[in-house]
């Protein structure tokens, strides 16, 4: 896009929706599971809190959680918040406002001052999904923190997310890792990176992608390393911040969905 907003002519020739889709397939070929993890946690939303509401997407990538939301939930609004241009410019191109309800924000989830970014006032609910193991257990603890701050009481906090054991389980985490590979075999994470680098080759092809995968680089290289937060981490953080009622609500194995009450 140009300073004012407007689309380059490569922008306006890139099939926006395909990529969103390709995005997709990439991330249920990691967890197939995916699609019916979205719908139990719109499940918990419709069962917590009336018609109208607005939710935070935490690293919400192109979108896919966020288009989910909204098009079961037809008055809600969604802020979207990311800090990679690139899957942030797929979900722009793909999902544009949807109807002014959505709301993309550049922004590094647990960095100082990310919540000023945020549209003013407090929010009803917050989701992640896939996401938040990208966060050092401090950022993680800080991001937490700074969410409550921006969250009304009784709102709704939901993770979708892989959370392994810690220390203390082990024990769960070897039969938990045994299992998966009499399942799946040891050559299956090879095959996930595998898919995850293919699709980041290919899209790195698109002529009009290439300010934004630019500006990723330069990002990356103040990005601290892949955190992984053992689920002990996130329900002693969520309560330190101030959350309630958090436990895990669904999970298979250390794929699991983290739910809190603010
Ligand atoms: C695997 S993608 C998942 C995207 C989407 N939630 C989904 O389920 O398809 C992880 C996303 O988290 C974002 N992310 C990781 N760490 C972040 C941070 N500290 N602040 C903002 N976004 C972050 C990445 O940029 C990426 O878009």
């Amino acid at each position: 896009m140009v300073g004012d907003g407007r689309m380059t002519h490569g922008e306006r020739n890139v099939n926006w929706p395909a990529l969103l889709r390709s995005w997709d397939v990439q991330q249920e070929s990691f967890n197939p599971t995916r699609e019916k993890r979205f719908e139990l946690m719109l499940d918990v939303l419709g069962a917590s809190l009336p018609a109208r509401f607005t939710a935070l997407d935490l690293g919400s990538g192109p979108g896919s959680l966020s288009a989910r939301l909204l098009r079961r939930f037809p008055a809600a609004r969604v802020v979207a918040i990311d800090y990679d241009p690139v899957t942030q410019r797929i979900g722009r191109g793909a999902l544009g406002t949807f109807g002014g309800r959505l709301t993309w924000v550049d922004a590094k989830l647990g960095g100082r001052g990310w919540t000023d970014r945020l549209p003013p006032g407090k929010f009803d609910a917050a989701l992640s999904t896939t996401a938040l193991h990208w966060l050092t257990d401090p950022n993680l603890a800080r991001m937490y923190r700074d969410l409550a701050r921006r969250l009304r009481r009784g709102a709704v906090f939901l993770n979708g997310d892989h959370m392994p054991w810690g220390d203390d389980d082990r024990g769960l985490s070897r039969v938990a890792g045994r299992v998966y590979e009499l399942r799946h075999g040891r050559a299956v994470s090879r095959s996930e990176w595998n898919t995850w680098k293919k699709w980041w080759d290919e899209v790195e092809k698109i002529p009009a992608l290439r300010p934004y995968f630019a500006e990723r680089k330069r990002r990356a290289a103040h990005h601290p390393r892949h955190g992984d937060p053992a689920l002990s981490v996130h329900v002693t953080a969520l309560r330190h911040a101030g959350f309630r009622d958090v436990g895990v609500l669904w999970q298979v194995f250390s794929n699991r969905v983290l739910y809190a009450r603010r």
